[in-house]
């Protein structure tokens, strides 16, 4: 790819502090010179509030072109409405590998040199939204059931993306997170695909070993230094992901991919903070270190690296934060000074 060379993305600013922290993020972009032409698009409550849907067809359609989006957290219901346009999203393009790294960007805090990276199953198991109630006397919500789905082929192609992953960027061990004394079936069939794929493909490449996840919860906790990557199913995931976030300073600095073969979709691992919406004070790091996620994804390292760089030195030497940071920056500040970084290093 040349510099000049454009490429097209969706953006979706999001709900609550969405439009703030994507605001903060596109400015950086532009110092960067980074070559994304913008089709601007909405989901989630934006998307019922302007188009009447939470996932209208002119954002699918404009993914299904681009195969390439930056997007802000989208607010879900909680209990009733409609289903979550962040799963619907993964379940249409297939994005099936969520990447989750957790690094340490700001020293001095509870945990030192935090350097993980989650991989969680995106498109299985417990998120498959097979749900329902049974009524039993009047009681129209008696009993609850779910359904879970891994499949074996699921299991192989998220299981092979993390040892893959963990390869390419000389990683050392990849953790495999599983309740499979419990859930012998559900979660023992991404344990079995686990083990079978080491022995056949992986064994002299890398190390594997195996944790229970509540022990692996707990273990975070106490000595996360023991981690390097770890490889879990959807749900589990999607709790340890917040997990190692608040090892590394909060839901503030955590960055995201969704990727499948035919789209990639970056965003923060955080949701829309509707406690904080409106008073521009969102720490946007996230979405900024989700977009040099992105600018790696298109072979643009030296930009996602400069990126990263800007948003170090204007934490960690210009000591300009967000107030969940322990800061007073507001996001407009914070995003001057990083931009700042940018143009003058
Ligand atoms: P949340 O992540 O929005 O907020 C949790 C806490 O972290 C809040 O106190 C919030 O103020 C704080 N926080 C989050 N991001 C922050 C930031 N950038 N700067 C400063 N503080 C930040 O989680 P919550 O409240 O459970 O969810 C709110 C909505 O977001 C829900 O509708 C949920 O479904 C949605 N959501 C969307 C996600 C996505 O689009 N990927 C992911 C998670 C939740």
């Amino acid at each position: 790819m040349t510099a000049t060379t454009r490429i097209p993305a969706t953006l979706i600013p999001g709900d609550g502090i969405g439009t703030e922290i994507t605001e903060a993020t596109c400015a950086v972009l532009e110092a960067l010179e980074a070559p994304f032409d913008w089709d601007m698009q909405v989901a989630g409550m934006a998307g019922v509030q302007s188009a009447g849907d939470p996932l209208p067809a002119a954002t699918l359609d404009s993914i299904r072109r681009t195969k390439l989006a930056l997007k802000g957290p989208l607010e879900t219901p909680v209990g009733g409405g409609y289903r979550s346009s962040n799963v619907r999203l993964r379940e249409e393009f297939k994005l099936y590998a969520n990447l989750r790294p957790a690094q340490t960007v700001i020293p001095g805090g509870r945990f030192e040199n935090i350097n993980l990276v989650l991989v969680r199953e995106n498109n299985e198991g417990l998120y498959m939204g097979y749900e329902h109630f049974i009524p039993i006397d009047g009681d129209p919500h008696a009993v609850a059931i779910a359904t879970g789905v891994n499949t074996r082929q699921g299991s192989r192609r998220i299981l092979e993306f993390a040892f893959d992953y963990a390869i390419a960027k000389g990683r050392k061990k990849v953790t495999v997170v599983h309740k499979a004394n419990i859930m012998k079936a559900l979660t023992g069939i991404f344990l079995e695909t686990a083990r079978d794929l080491y022995a056949q493909k992986y064994k002299d490449k890398i190390v594997m070993d195996e944790v229970i996840i509540d022990a692996c919860a707990m273990k975070l906790v106490m000595n996360p230094w023991q981690f390097d990557v770890l490889v879990t199913t959807n749900l589990f995931g999607d709790i340890l992901s917040d997990e190692i976030a608040g090892l590394i300073g909060g839901l503030g600095m955590a960055p995201g991919a969704n990727i499948g073969e035919h789209a990639a979709i970056f965003e923060a691992v955080h949701g829309s903070a509707p406690d904080i919406a409106g008073r521009g004070i969102a720490n946007p790091t996230a979405l900024m270190l989700a977009a040099a996620m992105m600018l790696d994804h298109i072979g643009l390292n030296d930009r996602g690296d400069r990126m990263r760089k800007a948003i170090f030195d204007t934490l960690n030497v210009d000591m300009i934060r967000t107030g969940d940071l322990g800061g007073k920056a507001s996001t407009k500040d914070y995003a001057a000074a990083v931009v700042a970084r940018v143009k003058n290093g």
